[in-house]
């Protein structure tokens, strides 16, 4: 261990091997940090350095109207340019860029020059529909390659994409739709899940009747059952792919770097998702850094993100992060258990996969079939393993590294948000590790945890999450609404981010991340607001009133529970509690099914008429209800 390093003391320690500590990028934490945050915009213009612009930047960061700041200012750039056309000018040409397997089985792969010629070919036939810079184009994809394609080709003409997760549904769709005004989608007529299809273009058709602004909607054959396609409105893919505006070759839009690279929605504490807005500069240069850091991304690796090209994590680090560093990704169609628990070790074997980064729901679940299942397959390519979404219980995390990584494979556990693009506490490859802790901020990331008033609270004592100066890879803003940015992430503390977490720092410096302070649940690692949930129980004729919580469950971190007053009239029943969960799921998705619907006469409120939730919670795990003194009575 280098002189300058912070001692590590408190609590159950793993240290990386020589081997891994000798391979990795950075080979110094502490000094090296301390030097990021004295001058963080100094950090980072020097990795910016290391990508391409058409136009270098005037100033690294404007903070004159905070908390709105910008950065790369002036600079001209696309982030399409640096993840696949620089690739296309050297001998990465002929690289894997992805080796994606369905789940069926069927197995597709892209050099460089092939995922490029795809994604000209697919910007030519956007661009002859008019799709230009301004525009949102919607997404809403199984996990296949033209997931990516789609989303580069957007980037590459300068329009901006909204992803919808394949496993939303109709409500969720429509609403993102409407949001982003969008008039083109991208949709497929299924993909595999356990063995089924997953019907997209009926949920689509849905979707489409319920927001109408939609003109051209493609869609990619992927399953292949017949499927309603609307004559002046839908197209095949693989028709307009085969028409000769579809040229191979296409120019990438020269973009300010403040310009917005996508919107992602996601869950926060009241109504309607947020729209988050990212953009192609300082985003672009966050992922690139944080990846090529943490997880040493050579030419030789296998990277596998497991995550859904639908969520951030999916955006950063399987699609543009990768892509920059002219890495190999792999991606997979289906469910972790299908056919059998043994799928993902075998792909690893197979595709002699070097890193894998997942959720601590995934382990969770393919940790209960036992240690057999992965004993059957060689994992010995594997040389780092990665953990995201949610703190990840110790057990989980011994399991994942004792039975997986066979001791060998440090657990970069990345705590991060959609909303900060990319890592922001994070171990390095040369980090000891203790279970459960993201450990320490990245580089020219200033995190604390403070109290109510936001001063920073002692070791060990629980307080909120705060950053305290700006990253490249924060969002801008939220879509059509720049007051809530300034609310729900500035509002509190003023010139700090809220991150909406609760955690606490120990002796050592390191961050243990406890949990959401707000009504966001994380099921599954998956966010989702309660807000979201109750508004779909009351679309419901049965229902008057409903409140959601999240309550712990083994596999899934947290599962919904629901309790719901029914209209005047209606008869309790478990057809009827059957019925709900089931409309939850074809409003917002299957993982958004509650656990149980508790019907209920009434509901603890405030006095102001708010549901207070803590007391809900608090009852259902038989704890004491603390401060009810605004209970109503
Ligand atoms: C929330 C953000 C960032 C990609 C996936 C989630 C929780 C995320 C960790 C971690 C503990 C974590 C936080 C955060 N979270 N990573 N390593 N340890 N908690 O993105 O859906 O925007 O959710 O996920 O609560 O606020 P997201």
């Amino acid at each position: 261990m280098a002189a300058s390093e912070a001692k590590v003391t408190e609590g159950e320690i793993y240290y990386p091997s020589e081997q891994v500590r000798e391979r990795a990028t950075v080979q110094e934490y502490e000094s090296l940090y301390q030097r990021s945050i004295e001058d963080p915009q100094g950090f980072w213009a020097e990795r910016a350095e290391e990508l391409e612009w058409f136009q270098k930047w005037e100033k690294v960061l404007d903070d004159s109207n905070p908390p709105f700041y910008k950065w790369f200012v002036g600079a001209k750039v696309n982030i399409v340019h640096n993840a696949l056309d620089r690739h296309v000018q050297t001998w990465r040409k002929n690289k894997l860029a992805l080796i994606w397997e369905g789940e069926p089985g069927d197995m597709r792969t892209f050099s460089y020059h092939a995922l490029h010629r795809e994604v000209c070919k697919f910007a030519n036939v956007l661009r002859s529909m008019g799709v230009k810079k301004g525009d949102i184009v919607t997404i809403y994809l199984p996990r296949i390659p033209e997931q990516v394609i789609a989303m580069l080709a957007c980037a590459k003409i300068g329009a901006a994409h909204s992803v919808v997760y394949g496993g939303f549904s109709v409500e969720a769709l429509a609403e993102r739709i409407e949001d982003a005004q969008s008039r083109v989608l991208i949709t497929a007529d299924g993909g595999w899940l356990r063995g089924k299809i997953v019907p997209l273009k009926d949920t689509a058709d849905e979707a489409m009747a319920r927001q109408p602004t939609i003109e051209t909607c493609i869609v990619v054959k992927r399953t292949g059952q017949e499927i309603y396609m609307e004559a002046g409105r839908d197209y095949w893919f693989h028709d307009l792919m085969a028409l000769p505006i579809a040229n191979q070759t296409c120019c990438t839009d020269e973009v300010d770097a403040e310009d917005p690279l996508f919107i992602l929605y996601t869950s926060g504490t009241t109504g309607r998702p947020k729209g988050v807005v990212h953009t192609h500069g300082g985003y672009m240069v966050h992922i690139y850094t944080t990846l090529k850091y943490v997880f040493d991304l050579r030419d030789e690796d296998r990277w596998w993100c497991a995550a859904d090209p639908g969520w951030i994590t999916g955006h950063s680090y399987i699609v543009y992060g990768p892509l920059l560093l002219g890495a190999t990704s792999f991606m997979y169609e289906g469910a972790p258990n299908y056919p059998y628990p043994n799928r993902w070790w075998r792909m690893i074997e197979n595709y002699s996969i070097t890193v894998l980064y997942t959720a601590p729901t995934a382990i969770r679940g393919l940790m209960r079939y036992g240690d057999a299942w992965p004993n059957r397959h060689d994992l010995s390519s594997l040389r780092l393993l990665g953990s995201v979404g949610e703190p990840i219980n110790p057990e989980a995390w011994r399991w994942y590294y004792t039975v997986i990584g066979k001791e060998r494979c440090p657990i970069m556990d990345t705590w991060w948000q959609t909303e900060t693009g990319g890592f922001m506490i994070t171990p390095l490859p040369i980090t000891p590790l203790k279970p459960g802790s993201a450990t320490k901020p990245f580089f020219g990331i200033v995190a604390d945890v403070v109290d109510d008033h936001g001063n920073p609270v002692a070791p060990g004592e629980e307080g909120y999450l705060v950053i305290k100066k700006p990253w490249p890879g924060m969002l801008r803003t939220i879509l059509k609404d720049p007051e809530r940015y300034k609310t729900q992430y500035w509002g509190k503390f003023g010139t700090m981010y809220q991150t909406g977490d609760s955690a606490r720092k120990d002796q050592d410096g390191y961050f243990w991340i406890i949990g959401r302070m707000d009504d966001v649940i994380k099921v599954s690692g998956y966010r989702l607001g309660t807000a979201e949930v109750e508004s779909a129980l009351v679309s419901h004729p049965a229902v008057a009133e409903a409140a959601a919580i999240g309550l712990p469950h083994d596999v899934k971190g947290n599962a919904i529970y629901t309790y719901v007053i029914l209209k005047a009239g209606v008869e309790k029943s478990d057809k009827l509690a059957e019925e709900l969960r089931n409309h939850v799921a074809h409003e917002i998705g299957p993982i958004a099914r509650p656990e149980q619907v508790t019907f209920v006469d009434s509901l603890p409120k405030t006095r102001s008429g708010k549901i207070m939730r803590r007391v809900l919670k608090a009852r259902a795990l038989g704890l004491p209800e603390g401060d009810v003194t605004t209970l109503e009575e």
